[in-house]
């Protein structure tokens, strides 16, 4: 029996003609891609676990070509994958067999920053790093901030809802994003793009779009708040002996860092051994169970750092940890994030990664991986767990020396069992893509997946944009 991941049979979309290639490299002079080596690349997600077979890549520069490409697409029947950095871990950013892939790579422009309101409107393929540049030359930072910054646009980020590092203390991108430009499958431009915080007419059409994999429409344009640019910043990494602990680290550094707590995640033991054998990276502190990164983020470098001594000190009468180091200067505070940062990458390394991406009561995120190791026994290379401690969001990951059916087919539906019994959510932050798609009902009921549908075939009648992701293959 195949996997529900497994992709469906290829929906009769129409075969690319001479015509169709015509038209493109005419209205995308030297911007049509054909050659298959350019292409490669494009074709494969970031995890390596997913291959289209696309033979055309489309690099837009403006919103009118865009719209152009989807009118054309839709009456010619073609399917399109939208693009961003490509760093999507759900399969979800590659065709899964030949249909048109539509870059934003091209469209990197920043349209306007009012320094005074914070607010910065920009193209869709803005990479995020980019974005954080431009901005903290003039005192502000993105409200969003994840490991895949120097490659993942903008668009991307808001197509997936990205989570990432800074959620626990500026909120979901649903929050902090104003306004959206959008292209629709028909080719028709959704203007959205408002720079207002308050905006209460009629429904808010942007949030249709957050989140939705590249579903309903392109997003060819983002408005978004940025917070001021944090005028003190310290980094801490603490070890704890165990996971309760670690949790009642979490609870005092809410109690006594109050509004400067900016960043609370963690890694395991076997997240540390990644790291120190794949990417040569050493622990910091001595070796524990838990590792916790805390970033405090305030306007007063005095106040925070008695704060954060404050905290220290209590942490370690109490016992909660067991040994640790501060960070105030910048290159020590990258080095402290890049032990978690690089989790992601340490992994590659490990083997085929099975990756699980988990919303959970807080206190029940650990208790998952503990029952994982001991479901799978050996036959798992590594069982890892690290995440979003401040957001109750877990990654679990499970790697083995190569693509494993047998193994897979011992991890799902476990995982998802477990979660559904906990009232969890399958995808905490980075979608359902191709992967995960079918998976669906054990987070969402069936009327709910049932008015997706019904979305869907009113923004896309043709169910050109991104086939086979997102929605279950029971619906079409
Ligand atoms: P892609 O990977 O290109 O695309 C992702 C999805 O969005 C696809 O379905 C695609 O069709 C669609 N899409 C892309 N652009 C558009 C557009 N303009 N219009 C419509 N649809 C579009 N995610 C988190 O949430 N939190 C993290 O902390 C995090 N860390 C990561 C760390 C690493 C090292 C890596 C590799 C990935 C990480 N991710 C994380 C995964 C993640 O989803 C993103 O990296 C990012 O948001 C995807 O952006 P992208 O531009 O690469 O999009
Ligand atoms: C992270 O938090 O590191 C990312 O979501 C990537 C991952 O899950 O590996
Ligand atoms: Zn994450």
């Amino acid at each position: 029996r195949p996997s529900p991941a497994a992709a469906p049979d290829r929906l009769p979309f129409s075969r690319i003609t001479q015509e169709d290639l015509a038209f493109f490299r005419k209205i995308l002079p030297g911007r049509a891609v054909t050659d298959p080596d350019l292409l490669e690349s494009s074709n494969v997600d970031w995890l390596k676990s997913v291959k289209g077979s696309s033979e055309l890549l489309l690099r837009p520069e403006t919103t009118e070509e865009v719209s152009q490409i989807l009118k054309y697409c839709n009456s010619r029947n073609l399917a399109v994958n939208p693009q961003g950095g490509n760093t999507g871990l759900v399969g979800g950013s590659v065709p899964v067999y030949d249909e048109i892939i539509l870059s934003t790579a091209l469209m990197n422009n920043i349209l306007t920053f009012d320094s005074i309101s914070g607010i910065l409107t920009c193209q869709a393929g803005c990479v995020l790093e980019n974005l954080s540049l431009y901005l903290e030359d003039r005192d502000y930072i993105m409200p969003l901030d994840l490991g895949a910054k120097g490659s993942c646009h903008i668009g991307g980020n808001v197509a997936t809802n990205a989570g990432g590092l800074r959620l626990l203390r500026y909120g979901s991108l649903r929050g902090t994003v104003l306004g959206l430009e959008v292209v629709l499958a028909d080719g028709r431009v959704l203007d959205c793009l408002v720079t207002l915080r308050k905006d209460n007419t009629g429904y808010d059409l942007k949030q249709l779009f957050i989140g939705s994999e590249g579903t309903l429409g392109v997003i060819t344009s983002v408005s978004i708040l940025c917070p001021r640019k944090p005028k003190s910043v310290n980094v801490v990494f603490l070890g704890c002996e165990t996971f309760e602990q670690l949790l009642k680290t979490f609870q005092l550094s809410r109690g006594m860092l109050g509004e400067i707590l900016s960043a609370f995640e963690f890694l395991d033991s076997e997240c540390m051994r990644l790291l120190n054998t794949h990417l040569k990276l050493r622990n910091p502190i001595s070796d524990c169970p838990f590792y916790v990164v805390i970033e405090t983020s305030g306007s007063d470098s005095t106040h925070d750092g008695e704060k954060l001594h404050h905290f220290l000190e209590e942490a370690m009468t109490s016992s909660l940890v067991t040994d640790g180091t501060v960070a105030t200067e910048d290159s020590k505070i990258k080095a402290l994030w890049s032990m978690r940062e690089r989790v992601t990458e340490a992994l590659t390394h490990d083997g085929f990664t099975y990756k699980y991406d988990i919303s959970l009561p807080v206190e029940r995120i650990y208790q998952l991986v503990t029952d994982m190791r001991e479901h799978l026994g050996d036959r798992a290379k590594s069982v890892v767990g690290y995440g979003h401690v401040g957001d109750g969001n877990l990654h679990l990951n499970v790697t083995s020396p190569a693509k494993d059916p047998a193994l897979l087919a011992a991890i799902e539906p476990f995982v998802y069992e477990w979660t559904a019994s906990c009232n969890g959510s399958i995808s905490a932050e980075h979608g359902l893509g191709l992967k995960k798609r079918n998976y669906i009902y054990y987070s969402k009921p069936s009327q709910a997946v049932a008015l997706m549908g019904n979305i869907k075939a009113m923004l896309d009648p043709k169910g050109i944009l991104n086939p086979y992701k997102t929605l279950p293959d029971d619906l079409k």
